[in-house]
């Protein structure tokens, strides 16, 4: 793999762009009885996320020989799911953080009912929306979601504030809150090309839990050394909410070598399916590189 000559950026912003389009489509409109709801919803949706979930389910898609445009509804639900997690995250009640992407947070925006109530919204279209790749995908990213996945991680999270957590205990928070909806994401676009579970099916989503931790590594390290113009959040708030988190357990330098090793491990995964998985360890790369 020519890693000279492939643009990361052009390509990221490509998806992104077609990305965008398709989520447009499919958020409710801002006019009409739902008004309020829907702009809460489109705010947060637009605010300026990555896009990094749902790059992961096309190029997931293209790497196992299928067609990246037929994911693009697992791609835009992955999308949903993870800005209402945001949402939710960013409440009083859970992190209370007033910037997100760049903005005010949605219930600094709004107000925490309108913020809490998007986010319900977005976590059912997103459920409705994944159903058009079918059964299977649908029920990928229902349990990524759910209790033993996404939210239950999130509880561990809040539970391990103030605590003296061990790594092991970090690493079972990193694999739930984010690792869970990361490998969904990148088993619910292999699954969109292979129509089954096969073996690229299974290693694309072992890659995706691999990435995912070293991007929550990654996440934890920028809340230390990153400013809130480069975040689009505001950083320290790890430490003031007393988070179990790998810089704090390990130290800044540990935290960033141990986010490589996993991002190398990921990427060494991808020698299987040879030039087609060329956007897929660009990807990897770009979650210890990114800046915000
Ligand atoms: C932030 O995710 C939450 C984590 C799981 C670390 P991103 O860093 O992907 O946030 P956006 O979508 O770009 O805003
Ligand atoms: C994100 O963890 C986990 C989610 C499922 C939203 P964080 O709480 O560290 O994410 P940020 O830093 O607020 O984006
Ligand atoms: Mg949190
Ligand atoms: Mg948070
Ligand atoms: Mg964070």
């Amino acid at each position: 793999v020519n890693r000279a000559t492939f643009d990361l950026k052009a390509h990221l912003a490509g998806r992104r762009a077609a990305v965008d389009r398709a989520l447009d489509e499919r958020l409710p409109p801002e006019s009409g009885e739902f008004a309020r709801l829907a702009r809460a919803c489109r705010y947060s949706v637009f605010a300026g996320g990555k896009r990094f979930r749902p790059a992961l389910v096309l190029d997931c898609c293209g790497t196992a020989g299928g067609d990246p445009a037929k994911a693009m509804p697992a791609a835009c639900a992955v999308e949903m799911l993870h800005t209402y997690s945001l949402i939710h995250d960013d409440l009083p009640a859970m992190d209370d953080d007033d910037l997100r992407r760049g903005k005010p947070s949605c219930h600094r925006a709004f107000d925490e009912a309108t913020a809490i109530l998007a986010g319900d919204a977005l976590l059912a279209l997103a459920l409705e929306t994944a159903c058009e790749c079918g059964l299977e995908v649908a029920r990928t990213l229902a349990r990524a979601a759910g209790p033993g996945c996404l939210v239950g991680g999130q509880m561990l999270d809040m539970l391990a504030e103030r605590k003296a957590a061990t790594l092991e205990e970090v690493d079972a928070i990193h694999d739930h809150k984010t690792a869970d909806l990361i490998a969904a994401s990148c088993r619910a676009g292999a699954l969109v090309a292979c129509g089954t579970e096969d073996d690229a099916v299974r290693t694309l989503e072992h890659y995706g839990r691999l990435l995912g931790h070293a991007f929550q590594i990654a996440d934890d390290v920028l809340d230390v050394t990153s400013t809130p113009e480069e975040l689009g959040k505001t950083p320290g708030k790890d430490a003031a909410k007393g988070k179990a988190t790998y810089p704090a357990l390990a130290g800044i330098d540990r935290a960033r070598e141990k986010a490589r090793e996993l991002v190398d491990e990921a990427v060494a995964l991808l020698g299987a399916f040879g030039g087609k998985a060329e956007p897929l360890e660009a990807v990897a790369r770009f979650v210890v590189e990114r800046e915000s």
